[in-house]
């Protein structure tokens, strides 16, 4: 595959699923809005209901008007004639060479699948190859733990070379997980600062007042700590602590975010007993909405004990962070959204305005939908000049025009595999969790219970 490549077809299995109608068609149709999709490309969508081209585009329409209420209807309905689809089983390589037959090549093959199905299908894949100039892109998470995330890169490299795969990670694509990028190495005010010598620790959070929307099938299979630290969190952290690279090219920044992951601790038992939280909500309500427990959610099997909410402190053992806690956390139908990566620096060395109130410390906040930078400091108040006040320096950032999967997209028809996650990065991720996996299913960290709309369990402190 070289970048010259312009894809002439989306193929993408699981068309009527989940992320595909809240997700994909949307971005689409935005990229279409943006006039950011090449001429004559088309989509092909598959997926095994029995539908026909009509009954699929009504579809697609439906949830471009549900989920991108922007999009004018002439160009939704221009998008959508464009469409096609099929009916497979796309773990059988004869169905989906049927299906590839009909595409227009190259084709970019989009797997909007449960992870369970990856491997058949990147088995299949790569018994009937794909055209030059291909490429593959594969949703989170990638794999079940580390020996499953090998298996799957040998699968995955046996139908394309790294260049080609897209494991797509949207969190990279958020507006303020980018910004960190820039308010660290665009200024040269926060790196001087930014190690152990003055952070004190760095808190990663994503508490939803989402419950379980439906999606059963996928995440009861999964839990907390698949659905957001494996990936989406860990991503993050790599961004908070990664060393300045050379150059904003796939290979430099995808090089220091693997140092970063290659240097987190893997806890030991003793580690996973005391840094970590697992917890399942129960029945509550959460801003107003009545919420069943999570174990009377359709679909749920309460014996798997699936988690839903995660919180892991993990150190980053190298120069810079040796000694820092990163508090990762996420939750489901928790009391308030609260979505921010927050950096607490040292307090100061001396209380040069009395022992008595001795000045908290300064907090650099990264909030994520809305966008929102914010350092909270103590300056003197507006009474008592010697007395200190805390105040906020804050920005607030508007929607950005493209969201997150739009950008994705773009960037996968681009052939800028920048914003995804290498080969390496996955399987470095699961050395990092599975330490994790191993103590939590032996039963060593029990299962605490939430109501909905709480705060979530008793908060770990470091
Ligand atoms: C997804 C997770 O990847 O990210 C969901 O599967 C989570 O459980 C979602 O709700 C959060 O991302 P966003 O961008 O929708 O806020």
């Amino acid at each position: 595959m070289s970048v010259g490549d312009v894809p002439a077809t989306l193929v993408l299995l699981g068309a009527t699923g989940d992320l595909a109608k809240r997700y994909l068609l949307p971005a689409l149709a935005r990229l279409h809005v943006a006039g950011q999709v090449p001429e004559r490309f088309s989509l092909l969508g598959v997926s095994q209901g029995h539908l026909d081209d009509d009954a699929f585009r009504a579809g697609a329409a439906a949830a471009v008007r549900e989920h991108a209420p922007e999009v004018p209807g002439p160009q939704r309905d221009a998008m959508v004639a464009q469409m096609r689809y099929a009916a497979a089983d796309v773990t059988s390589p004869d169905a989906l060479r049927s299906v590839l037959d009909t595409a227009v090549p190259p084709v970019v093959v989009y797997l909007a699948l449960p992870h369970t199905l990856f491997a058949p299908v990147i088995t299949a894949l790569g018994r009937i190859g794909l055209p030059a100039g291909s490429r593959l892109v594969v949703e989170k998470p990638f794999g079940t733990d580390l020996e499953d995330a090998r298996r799957l890169n040998r699968l995955v490299l046996a139908v394309l070379d790294e260049s080609g795969v897209f494991r797509v990670d949207h969190f990279l694509a958020k507006q303020t997980v980018l910004n960190l990028l820039g308010l660290r190495f665009a200024n040269r005010i926060f790196e001087p600062v930014w190690h152990a010598g003055h952070v004190e620790r760095v808190d990663i959070v994503f508490d939803e007042t989402l419950g379980l929307e439906g999606r059963a099938g996928y995440y009861d299979g999964a839990g907390a700590l698949l659905d957001m630290v494996q990936n989406h969190l860990l991503q993050l952290l790599c961004l908070v602590a990664m060393e300045p690279p050379t150059s904003l090219g796939e290979r430099d920044l995808r090089d220091r975010k693997l140092d970063v992951l290659r240097a987190v601790r893997s806890l030991d038992q003793a580690e996973v007993v005391a840094g970590t939280v697992r917890a399942r909500y129960t029945a509550g309500r959460v801003q107003g909405r009545e919420l069943p427990a999570y174990v009377d959610e359709p679909g749920v099997r309460p014996d798997r004990g699936t988690e839903t909410f995660a919180q892991v402190r993990f150190f980053v053992d190298n120069w810079r962070w040796a000694g820092v806690p990163f508090v990762l956390r996420s939750g489901k139908a928790l009391g308030r959204d609260r979505r921010e990566v927050a950096v607490t620096f040292r307090r100061v060395p001396h209380q040069t305005f009395g022992a008595d109130e001795p000045a908290p410390a300064d907090v650099l906040r990264l909030g994520l939908d809305p966008d929102r930078i914010a350092l909270e400091v103590n300056l003197n108040g507006a009474g008592d000049p010697f007395d200190l006040e805390r105040a906020d320096l804050a920005a607030e950032f508007p929607p950005v025009e493209l969201p997150p999967y739009s950008q994705l997209l773009a960037a996968v028809l681009a052939g800028d595999p920048t914003l995804s996650i290498r080969g390496d990065e996955a399987e470095e991720s699961w050395r990092v969790i599975e330490p994790i996996l191993r103590v939590w299913s032996a039963g060593a960290v029990p299962l605490q219970a939430y109501p909905a709309g709480s705060d979530g369990p008793v908060q770990y402190r470091s």
